[in-house]
């Protein structure tokens, strides 16, 4: 199978060239000004961007959260993504208290089959015994080669710090990442059953009991630990200035900590949570929004790179059937929200055509990072000779209006209902299959492989 695309523009996070792709086999074959290979299917991108397919470094498919699960499996949520124009997540396998990390592993892949994009799996460690440390090793061995620990949540997910800190250690010590939901579990919990007795059960009360100043605690804690261990961190969901500041303030220092923030809290805030009704609901995630000044300062981090990833955290619950649950009682409303499926074209449009980034930043933060920070770099992330044909053709003129009418997320609502946004994916190609063409889905279940993740380096 091969597959010529011409004319278009080809953009990565440094430069932009006017060249023709050809691809063989899944594979980049060649890049260059008029090409002239025989190919089974030529694309004319003229007036297009090409660009390395979208990596999603954070998304929960098919995962139990808070009693339910998420709405999107690996077969619709991957599907829904490739119609955006990502081509490749990292998912995350969710450990239970007991239970072998290799035994997770094989759980997880399990339910992965019917992915229809290339995955990769990160492993939430909830419970790691001294004498199971090794039980890390063999993850990596199979190419999972980073971990998320959880400051939140405690009796579910929350560890304790010395449990971090053998983690963040051995992991420096075996070439892994540590990615680290950073929230103070106890004294949130604390604030949580305050409310309730005080009777705010609402979902704003979601966000209140859960204040910036929580979240820079447990950013500033684990950063502290990591430089003990002298281990790099990935910081996840980043949603306030405040926990931005602390990492920023580890970064000046030299110390290897990276962070990611998320389209939510870039563009929704606290007013949402306090929407008529129940409709706050569909706003409550984890960490919570937030007042609408902080996302001047997660855009502000952007640009300076102290934040150097845009994941969506996406985990969606249909609003009628699984976000009522929490009516009388906010937490009793599963976490997470929607958004694989929108985040290159929110950030495309918002980021780029009303120029808070540079084209190739949007590339780099949609694309090529996650791809250098969780191992799949050079073969996804970059367009060059022997990558993956991971192609996306970007017409930066389509017109898209959001809405839960027409996403291909299987949940209910949109936390961006209506925006209007110019700049759509048009073909997206997966290891060289057209997947998505014009809005038609070309692609199918089972497609996507696992991806063995190469060790961590630093960037
Ligand atoms: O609300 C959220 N983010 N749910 C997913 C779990 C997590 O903490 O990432
Ligand atoms: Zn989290
Ligand atoms: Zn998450």
């Amino acid at each position: 199978m091969s597959l010529l695309i011409q004319h278009g523009l080809v953009v990565s996070s440094q430069h932009s060239t006017p060249s023709d792709l050809f691809i063989r086999d899944g594979i980049i074959a060649d890049i260059g000004p008029s090409l002239s290979q025989r190919a089974d299917t030529v694309i004319d991108a003229s007036g297009k961007y090409v660009i390395p397919g979208a990596i999603d470094v954070h998304t929960h498919l098919d995962a139990p959260v808070g009693g339910t699960t998420s709405s999107d499996d690996f077969e619709s949520g991957t599907r829904a993504a490739a119609f955006g124009g990502t081509t490749c997540i990292i998912d995350f396998a969710t450990q239970s208290r007991g239970q072998r990390l290799t035994d997770v592993l094989h759980a997880w892949k399990t339910k992965a089959h019917s992915s229809t994009i290339d995955y990769g799996l990160h492993m939430i460690v909830v419970d790691l015994p001294e004498n199971r440390l090794q039980d890390l090793d063999a993850l990596v061995e199979e190419g999972v080669t980073s971990f998320k620990v959880f400051t939140a949540y405690p009796g579910v997910l929350m560890i304790d710090d010395a449990t971090i800190f053998r983690i963040l250690r051995r992991a420096a010590s075996i070439g892994a990442l540590v990615c680290v939901h950073a929230e103070n579990g106890t004294v949130i919990d604390l604030l949580v059953r305050e409310a309730l007795a005080a009777g705010n059960t609402s979902p704003v009360y979601h966000a209140l009991t859960r204040p910036p100043v929580t979240e820079a605690e447990a950013v500033h804690r684990v950063i502290a630990l990591a430089r003990l261990a002298k281990a790099p961190l990935y910081v996840v969901h980043v949603s306030s200035a405040d926990a931005l500041l602390e990492i920023e303030n580890a970064r000046r220092l030299g110390q290897p900590v990276y962070a990611e923030t998320c389209p939510q809290y870039l563009f929704c805030s606290l007013e949402d949570l306090n929407r008529d009704g129940f409709e706050g609901a569909k706003y409550v995630l984890t960490p919570p929004l937030r007042d609408s000044y902080h996302q001047e300062a997660l855009w502000e981090g952007l640009r300076t790179n102290a934040l150097q990833v845009v994941s969506t955290d996406h985990c969606p619950f249909f609003y009628e059937t699984q976000k009522i649950a929490g009516r009388d009682d906010f937490t009793k409303i599963p976490n997470g929200g929607p958004g694989i499926e929108n985040r290159p074209q929110l950030l495309y449009h918002f980021g780029v055509n009303e120029n808070r980034i540079s084209l190739h930043r949007w590339v780099d933060l949609i694309s090529t990072t996650p791809a250098k920070l969780f191992g799949l770099y050079p073969k996804k992330g970059e367009l060059r000779v022997g990558s993956d044909a991971d192609v996306v053709i970007w017409d930066p003129e389509q017109q898209h209006t959001i809405s839960a009418s027409t996403h291909h997320m299987r949940v209910d609502y949109s936390l961006y209902e209506g925006m209007k946004v110019k700049g759509n994916a048009e073909t997206v190609i997966a290891r060289g299959d057209v997947i998505v063409d014009r809005g038609s889905w070309l692609g199918r279940a089972g497609r996507g492989r696992f991806v063995r993740r190469a060790r961590f380096s630093l960037q």
